[in-house]
């Protein structure tokens, strides 16, 4: 399987219905070798660095685990005040020098746009782990494979994403997965925080029925799945902005139980407080098996890749 060989993974529109699938078969062929304890070799001799220049549990934790077992090894840069960084380096000249390191790169950073300027850097396939407000397409894929374990399928399914649309880049990543997918989609928020309109465009453009609410009860009366987001704090220049909005989307168990529907609960984690620990016990609050799903859905984008 030499199509993904050596290709960078910066963006969820880069991949085809067809590259999903690849993806998704390979995943599962990855969760059934991790359930059964077999012990894969496939990155034996192989270098992953992390570079994570925001915090991040999940997302570098799976990556590093993904590596470990698939019997590679790992670098990393879990803080970025302990990076060179601090000291003004440029991010290419950063990618330049861990090239020499690593065999594949993932690279999270507060600017959008900086995956490209990572990849441009360097020949070794670079992984987009968030770049800002942009992308966050690994995420995307691990959300998508939750999806169709939790559901069964996709095609048909009506999906809300709820919560900071605008700043969220994992809303924005999955809707465009799922735009492949056949899915209904609510986009459901405060007006200050709806999906951005090119993003929206993109999907209507490409068939998807698109709706917009700012009524989170209406949105879960019609859906199968419903994808929680927190308000990204750490993306408002004015904290008066963000003071206005938190706390504005919360999902009770009570809201789910007056639904009287089987919702798949997913948040990309981590949660403040817009899911009630009360939601948490219920068999479709899926958030905490989604996160495992990170490993193997990773472990098959590396076995891909490098
Ligand atoms: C998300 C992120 O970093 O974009 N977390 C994650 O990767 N699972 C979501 C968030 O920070 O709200």
């Amino acid at each position: 399987m030499d199509r993904f060989r050596g290709v960078d993974v910066l963006r969820a529109d880069q991949f085809n219905r067809e590259d999903l699938e690849v993806i998704l078969e390979r995943a599962r062929q990855m969760a059934d070798a991790l359930e059964r304890g077999e012990a894969l070799d496939t990155m034996e001799g192989k270098i992953l660095a992390t570079l994570f220049f925001e915090p991040s549990t999940r997302t570098r934790l799976s990556f590093e685990a993904a590596m470990l077992r698939l019997g590679g090894k790992v670098v990393s840069v879990a803080d970025p005040k302990s990076s060179s960084a601090v000291k003004g380096e440029s991010l290419p000249d950063t990618i330049r020098t861990v090239e020499g390191y690593a065999d594949v790169i993932v690279v999270r950073h507060p600017e959008r746009g900086s995956a490209e300027v990572a990849a441009e850097a360097t020949d070794r396939p670079v992984i987009n782990a968030g770049d800002g407000a942009g992308q966050h397409p690994t995420q995307a894929l691990l959300d998508l494979f939750t999806i169709f374990k939790e559901r069964g399928r996709v095609e048909g399914l009506t999906v809300t994403l709820a919560g900071d649309l605008k700043h969220g880049r994992t809303v924005h990543s999955l809707s465009q997965v799922l735009a492949l997918y056949g899915v209904k989609l609510i986009l459901a928020s405060p007006e200050a925080l709806r999906m951005p309109p090119e993003i929206v465009e993109g999907l209507r453009s490409a068939g998807v029925d698109v709706a917009e609410t700012g009524d989170l009860k209406s949105a879960l009366s019609r859906s199968e799945v419903l994808y929680m987001t927190r308000v990204q704090r750490e993306r408002f220049e004015d904290p008066a902005a963000y003071e206005r909005v938190k706390g504005a989307f919360i999902l009770t168990r009570k809201m789910l139980e007056a639904s009287g529907r089987d919702i798949t609960v997913m948040h990309p984690l981590p949660r403040v407080d817009e899911i009630t620990v009360d939601v948490d016990p219920l068999p479709g609050a899926a958030y905490f098996r989604q996160a495992a799903n990170g490993v193997p859905v990773r472990m098959a984008l590396l076995s891909l890749i490098a």
